[in-house]
């Protein structure tokens, strides 16, 4: 079945449509040994070689959806030159090709983390535009005040940058975790994805982050999924 060229590239795990666009009009794709540079241009992956730079793409036959509860000490990579742990590697065996983690946590910081060879859902859910909720809880030292508590929602400063309005509150340990002597657990709810974002809100307010663990993106929930292993994530 032919479908427009970005389409299939996207679905192929070469970014988002709007990503696959730009590799078109910069006249990066062929199909059957041509470089076709309109957006308009339709391809059967079936039966077309659509190429990239000169190499051919696989589509996946199929997309995979999974959420893994990524634990502590591993890194958001598919490979790593320094050779440690990486949650690729906790995949399951079987899955299509180009399932890769939908943006990352650091390696410190366990819990949600989505997967998908599927380029426009991935792009829709960490595109800062789209505004996705992403819900941390944090043990942090000492006892935050309510004046802390108000900073971490209208605001704090990192790098010259102040954050967006958050969701702050002091909460009881999550599934699987449990409280500590001169600590705190917060629910933190934020809608960007700034490198070591929470990390560095706690610390502007002068608490640091001892746990991190995220909750939820959007309206998947970490539920009871044990550490280091996958679910499929259902239609809806
Ligand atoms: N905020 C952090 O500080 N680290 C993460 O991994 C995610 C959000």
């Amino acid at each position: 079945m032919k479908e427009r060229l970005q389409k299939i590239l996207a679905r192929a795990g070469h970014g988002s449509r709007r990503s696959a666009e730009t590799l078109i009009t910069a006249g990066r794709v062929s199909v059957n040994g041509a470089v076709v540079r309109e957006l308009g241009a339709r391809a059967d992956p079936e039966t077309d070689t659509i190429a990239l730079d000169g190499t051919p793409i696989t589509v996946a036959a199929r997309h995979a959806y999974l959420a893994m509860h990524k634990p502590r000490g591993v890194v958001t990579t598919a490979r790593d030159p320094q050779g440690r742990r990486t949650v690729v590697g906790l995949l399951p065996p079987g899955l299509p090709p180009h399932v890769l983690p939908i943006g990352r946590l650091d390696r410190d910081t366990e819990g949600l983390l989505l997967f998908t060879n599927d380029g426009e859902f991935a792009h829709r859910l960490a595109h800062p535009r789209f505004e996705i909720e992403k819900e941390y809880m944090a043990l942090v030292s000492g006892t935050p005040s309510e004046r802390a508590l108000a900073a971490l929602r209208s605001g704090v400063e990192i790098d010259g940058k102040r954050t967006r309005p958050a969701e702050a509150a002091v909460t009881h340990p999550p599934h699987g975790y449990d409280a500590r002597e001169g600590h705190t657990w917060l629910r933190v709810v934020i809608h960007e994805g700034r490198k070591r974002q929470v990390r560095l809100m706690c610390a502007a307010t002068g608490h640091q982050v001892r746990t991190l663990v995220r909750v939820r993106i959007g309206d998947v929930l970490l539920g009871r999924l044990a550490p280091g292993t996958t679910r499929p994530l259902s239609p809806r």
